[in-house]
């Protein structure tokens, strides 16, 4: 039986996909390039320098480790103006219901997020005070499909792996999961999470 429940948040959570999408291509059309709803894809559980690098790579551009670092951050800067207006509108269909579902269950729960805005996020939904652990980009140095990022929360839950369940909605959440030695529930579709335990379309159907 599951003691801890993990979940990732972009994705999951909160649908914050589409914001990453319009500040990423803001820096495309910077450089003139089309970047597409296709290739942000590619961004989606990997950390912000690496979609950096990726956003390049579909440019075809390259540049020096210091413009690397201000492009991230004037990346983020308009992230973070998206985000500054979300409220708890923004929730995915399902996710308070399934976090309070638990709650009551006595299940305890952490976020196991990419992101270092994550705890931004939590608060301005509304849901900060659900999770008994937060652990996010800013707390790991190896990202997904590493499983550091679950495997802190489950110690810092007190839970062993086996005893926690992941929600994951991108193949290298889904891979750190399983490499992690945790049940994991795919969000999204099995044509990509194929690996996981079990998959669902959202957490709506688990609230149910
Ligand atoms: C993940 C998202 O949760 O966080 C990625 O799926 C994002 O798309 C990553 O790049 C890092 O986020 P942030 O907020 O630290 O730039
Ligand atoms: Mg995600």
């Amino acid at each position: 039986n599951i003691k801890g429940a993990l979940f990732d948040l972009d994705g999951v959570l909160v649908d914050t996909a589409k914001y990453h999408y319009l500040a990423w291509k803001e820096l495309a059309d910077q450089w003139g390039f089309e970047f597409t709803e296709a290739d942000n894809e590619r961004l989606k559980g990997v950390s912000r320098m690496r979609s950096l690098e990726i956003v390049l790579e579909v440019g075809g551009i390259s540049i020096s480790e210091e413009e690397k670092l201000a492009k991230a951050e004037q990346k983020n800067e308009r992230y973070l103006e998206y985000i500054r207006r979300m409220d708890a509108s923004e929730l995915l269909p399902g996710a308070k219901d399934y976090l309070y579902r638990l709650k009551e269950r006595g299940v305890r729960i952490a976020l196991g997020s990419a992101s270092k805005n994550a705890a931004f996020i939590l608060e301005k939904v509304g849901i900060a005070d659900l999770f008994d652990a937060v652990v996010d980009g800013t707390k790991v140095a190896k990202a997904k499909p590493d499983p550091e990022v679950f495997l802190l929360g489950c110690r810092e839950l007190g839970l062993k792996p086996d005893e926690c369940a992941v929600f994951e909605d991108a193949e290298a959440g889904v891979a750190a999961a399983i490499a992690a030695g945790m049940y994991v529930v795919g969000i999204g579709s099995p044509a990509n999470l194929g690996a996981a335990n079990r998959v669902v379309g959202g957490l709506d159907e688990l609230a149910g």
